[in-house]
């Protein structure tokens, strides 16, 4: 049965069905393999995010990453979805700098990503630079709250919000960002209550990561979800598998079948005599 695809209008509209409807699930996937396998599980939303630089890549931060590995990454998700809503994030220094770099990026990311849609870390100080991407025909999904871009200047990855004036910077940023024309906003890393006060207080959906459950709808790192990463994993992220213990007993088995020879068979062999084929 083949399934229309996921856009982003369909998506935005579901914010009014929210009190009926189910919330929107959301994975982060990388490459077409993964990308396969999660549109066929049936999630609304793939996104390539910067987290490549992180789980792909092996580095501490995002901030390394490039709109071209991006893009790369994009191209070969896009190549194992077939139903899925297909979302690149915009890598540090993209978008930041001024509203024409925002949208020649964003558009090179539809162009050469394959892409239906991109995100953007920030609030308030690049509201005019969505407006901008989203005059240019490309929607916007904005990220607020705790943004891994700005780790340098958050002191790390910290949840954001607690204080009174923290979470009322936040539910701005939140607001600049729907007003600037976003048609959806990941809310990462901030307090249960203040999540639900932006999902109650916005008409467009929210997508919660360490947001509680009163969003629109949640994200998971697909490596963090699956047990790929090394425990421990953060406090938000729940384990739905341990395939990172599956991966080391098979390749270990496998290891040991070729040094003691029970691997390959006859059954994993090609037979017949060369000299007659
Ligand atoms: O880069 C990423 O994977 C993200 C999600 C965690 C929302 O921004």
């Amino acid at each position: 049965m083949s399934t229309a695809k996921i856009n982003s209008l369909a998506l935005r509209q579901r914010k009014q069905k929210h009190q009926s409807g189910p919330p929107i699930v959301m994975i982060t996937a990388y490459d077409a393999m993964f990308a396969r396998l999660f549109d066929e599980a049936g999630v609304d939303i793939l996104l390539v995010g910067d987290s490549l630089g992180m789980v792909i890549q092996g580095h501490p931060h995002t901030l390394t990453v490039t709109v071209d590995e991006v893009c790369y990454h994009g191209r070969a998700v896009a190549r194992g979805t077939s139903q899925a809503h297909l979302v690149g994030d915009m890598p540090f220094l993209s978008f930041q700098v001024s509203p024409e770099d925002a949208v020649r990026n964003a558009g090179k990311m539809i162009k050469e990503g394959s892409f239906e849609a991109v995100k953007l870390e920030g609030g308030q100080t690049i509201a005019d630079h969505i407006h901008r991407i989203v005059a240019a025909g490309i929607p916007v999904m904005g990220h607020v709250g705790l943004t891994p871009q700005h780790v340098h200047a958050m002191g790390g990855f910290r949840v954001q919000g607690k204080t009174p004036v923290d979470a009322e910077r936040v539910l701005n940023d939140a607001k600049a960002v729907q007003d600037a024309g976003a048609y959806s906003l990941v809310l990462e890393g901030i307090p249960a209550e203040l999540a639900a006060q932006i999902t109650a207080s916005l008409e467009i959906p929210t997508l919660g990561i360490g947001a509680g459950n009163a969003c629109d709808g949640q994200v998971l790192v697909g490596y963090d979800m699956l047990g790929l990463q090394p425990h421990p994993s953060a406090r938000f992220v729940k384990r739905y598998a341990e395939l990172g213990h599956e991966i080391i007993t098979a390749v270990r088995t496998y290891a040991h079948e070729v040094r003691t020879r029970e691997f390959p068979t006859e059954e994993h062999s090609y037979q017949g005599n060369p000299s007659n084929p």
